[in-house]
């Protein structure tokens, strides 16, 4: 829901996405879709494989061009990578040779951000996920659930206002996935970032997100959209009885 957190609000409007393979043909990966995200609002998003949730989410980030309409992110109209977004991807992309530290660092380097309040932001970020001994460690010292944590505090690093998440916790175990989890939430509580979360598992979007926005097959369009956690909310004030 919105609130006074750092998040950003998120506009999307007729955007679709239409590839061109190197044999030339034409794959419309993404129908048109309109959305609105509020600042600080925390959205899942699920649908079936290949229906375009990593394009929507390559989209946003600027990644690559939409095939047509406008995406805003704060008002500012998505133009090209370098924009302000966290990503966090299934595979946790860390760089080997570069210890905790200096990878959760890296956005502040690539960027030319102010090095001595990021030192700062960095240390707090791996201690509330439970890293601080781990910050000179490299990453293949680390398991799975460790490395995807570090991923995490290196998309939020710059305070990005917007974190967008593809799959994050897919290659983790239940349990650690459900930690993962619990640790995303506080860290979304706490700060209020606007975060786009997409999964496969609808247990994990309905627990962590205010808004589940549920994609039809290729080429993606938005079928639904639920209010799961105001459902919840009356439910567990005995207001809504479960059915
Ligand atoms: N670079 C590309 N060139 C051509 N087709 C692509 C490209 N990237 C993705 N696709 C196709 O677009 C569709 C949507 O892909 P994707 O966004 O990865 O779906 P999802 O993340 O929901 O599984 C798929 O059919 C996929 O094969
Ligand atoms: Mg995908």
């Amino acid at each position: 829901m919105a609130s006074s957190g750092s998040g950003v609000q998120i506009g999307l409007r007729s955007v679709s996405k239409r590839y061109m393979t190197a044999s030339g043909d034409a794959v419309d990966a993404l129908g048109e879709i309109d959305l609105d995200v509020a600042a600080g609002e925390f959205v899942s998003i699920v649908g079936p494989s290949g229906c375009g949730k990593s394009t929507l989410m390559m989209l946003v980030s600027g990644l690559i061009p939409a095939t047509t309409g406008t995406i805003t992110v704060g008002g500012v109209p998505v133009k090209g990578a370098g924009g302000k977004a966290g990503i966090v991807f299934q595979r946790d992309v860390l760089l080997d040779w570069r210890t905790v530290f200096s990878n959760v660092m890296l956005p502040v380097e690539i960027k030319r951000l102010d090095k001595e309040t990021h030192l700062k932001k960095a240390r707090d970020l791996l201690r509330s996920v439970g890293l601080a001994e781990f910050e000179e460690k490299y990453p293949a010292e680390l398991s799975g659930g460790m490395r995807q944590r570090v991923a995490i505090c290196r998309a939020l690093v710059q305070d990005p206002g917007l974190l967008l998440m593809d799959e994050p916790f897919a290659a983790l175990d239940a349990l650690t996935r459900e930690q993962m989890n619990l640790d995303l939430q506080r860290i979304w509580l706490r700060d209020r970032n606007t975060v786009i979360f997409i999964t496969h598992s609808i247990e994990e979007a309905v627990l962590l997100a205010d808004r589940v926005v549920v994609m039809t097959s290729r080429p993606g369009r938005i079928a639904d959209i639920c209010v799961e956690r105001i459902r919840r909310h009356f439910m567990a004030l005995g207001v809504l009885s479960e059915t």
